[in-house]
């Protein structure tokens, strides 16, 4: 919403949540933003206070605009029917009566949210029964990535509006589309039925989970056969028909999407009987999920069978590097295995130290420290689990002096440079090497 405020100085953005610290952090006087996010911050200082505003006042918002965004959470349903794999819609359906009760004039409502096939038409029936205004549910899924989220929006591959196909549908989709073509190329802006839009973003999701967990399944066998993933990954890559994009071996996808849509797309596939479908998809979560467990193995062969006492510093915990994002962190995985092994653990990262002593609150004994070479100090082994930039040029002469012998490396993202490692004296392990 900043980047539309920011790209459409003529237009009013209002942005509502019911959580009123988060809404705080939005207004700080110091810009302390409630996420991190590269180039975030400067947008917001451009558009704050002239066309963009936070608030927690969501009836006058809704009173007030003339197109509404819902992008609330739909986390994994955790209970009754689907539970583990369906999405948990009530804060989208609260929003949607919410916005009904104060509404005093017509609307188009539009899911921004990653929601299943068919949630706008159950919205619409929601909206719309015995309605004094009219609601037109539209689908615009937003496909940005976190860490890269400003550029994304500002140079996207696609924007995509889905619409229903009547007269008024056609008018909604035309006013969304001129939203996104104040600086988007038209030819960028694709339409098309709503329920092809909402399936888009499961299946983009799911192809690029599947990408994830199809190098990492190439991984392991590179680690059985002496074959380098990396080398596998580039020459595969240089097929015009593969490309050569999200072809990167690690510990496995996190974040708040990849898991949750995919669960989302088996449990679509199940609902309507199509059981094989639905254990294909399966099978990149699980593929995912082994990753994680293989790390740990591998740690513990390699560290003479016994994790017990030994420490090891984390370095890296959110689920990717330039976010402080935690959800479904791999990191977060690995650490629970070591935890249940004993290890006197130590987790580091630049930014997502706070989601992390949350995150882990109910394991007791782990350490927390931002400085890298406090965190490695008196360390049998590093696993660096996230690619943080700054990671490679660390003084690792001077970490593996502060080490216990022998001081192992895991390098979980290969993206540190093994040979010098090596040379200083440290044992390395990489992800499908
Ligand atoms: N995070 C991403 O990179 C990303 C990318 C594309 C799509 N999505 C989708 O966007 C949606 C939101 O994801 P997120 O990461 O921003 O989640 P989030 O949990 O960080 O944010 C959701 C916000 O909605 C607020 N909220 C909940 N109920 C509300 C209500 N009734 N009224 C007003 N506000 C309410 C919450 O307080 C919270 O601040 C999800 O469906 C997700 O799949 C996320």
């Amino acid at each position: 919403m900043a980047v539309i405020a920011k790209m459409n100085p003529d237009r009013k953005v209002v942005v509502v949540d019911i959580n009123a610290e988060r809404v705080a952090a939005w207004n700080s006087d110091d810009y302390s933003l409630p996420i991190y996010e590269p180039g975030l911050v400067d947008v917001v200082k451009e558009a704050r206070g002239k066309n963009l505003f936070f608030s927690t006042d969501i009836e006058s918002a809704v009173r007030e605009c003339d197109i509404v965004f819902v992008g609330v959470n739909t986390p994994t349903k955790m209970f009754g029917r689907g539970a583990g794999r369906a999405s948990d819609l009530q804060y989208w359906e609260s929003t949607a009566r919410e916005i009904k009760r104060f509404a005093k004039s017509d609307k188009i409502i539009v899911e921004k949210s990653t929601l299943p096939v068919r949630t706008a038409a159950a919205m619409d029936a929601i909206l719309n029964d015995h309605a004094e205004h009219k609601f037109t549910v539209l689908s615009n899924p937003e496909f940005l990535a976190e860490g890269t989220a400003i550029k994304d929006l500002l140079e996207p591959d696609r924007v995509l509006v889905g619409g229903p196909q009547n007269a008024d549908g056609a008018t909604a989709i035309r006013e969304i589309v001129n939203v996104y073509a104040a600086w988007v190329p038209k030819a960028k802006i694709l339409t098309t039925n709503v329920w092809s839009a909402e399936l888009t973003k499961l299946a983009a999701n799911a192809l690029l989970a599947q990408r994830v967990s199809s190098i990492n399944a190439i991984a392991g066998l590179c680690e059985a056969t002496g074959a380098d993933v990396d080398e596998v990954a580039k020459v595969v890559g240089a097929d015009s028909r593969i490309g050569p994009k999200f072809l990167k071996a690690g510990p496995g996808f996190g974040g708040s999407c990849f898991k949750k849509d995919v669960l989302n797309l088996v449990y679509l596939c199940e609902t309507f009987g199509l059981h094989t479908a639905a254990e294909y998809w399966m099978g990149v979560i699980k593929m995912n999920e082994h990753q994680q467990e293989r790390i740990v193995s591998r740690l513990f062969r390699e560290m003479f069978n016994t994790l017990a006492n030994k420490k090891i510093a984390l370095f890296g915990f959110a689920f990717k590097a330039d976010t402080g994002d935690t959800r479904e962190t791999p990191a977060g995985t690995v650490a629970r295995l070591l935890h249940e092994e004993h290890v006197r653990i130590t987790v580091s990262d630049p930014k997502a130290l706070v989601n992390a002593r949350r995150d882990l609150s109910d394991l007791d004994g782990i350490m927390y420290e931002e400085d890298e070479y406090k965190a490695a100090d008196g360390a049998d082994a590093i696993v660096l689990m996230t690619d943080w930039r700054h990671y490679p040029s660390l003084d690792w002469q001077r970490i593996y002096k502060q080490m216990r012998k022998p001081a192992l490396v895991f390098d979980t993202r290969n993206c540190l440079d093994a040979a010098s490692l090596k040379d200083i004296g440290f044992k390395v392990l990489n992800i499908g090497k």
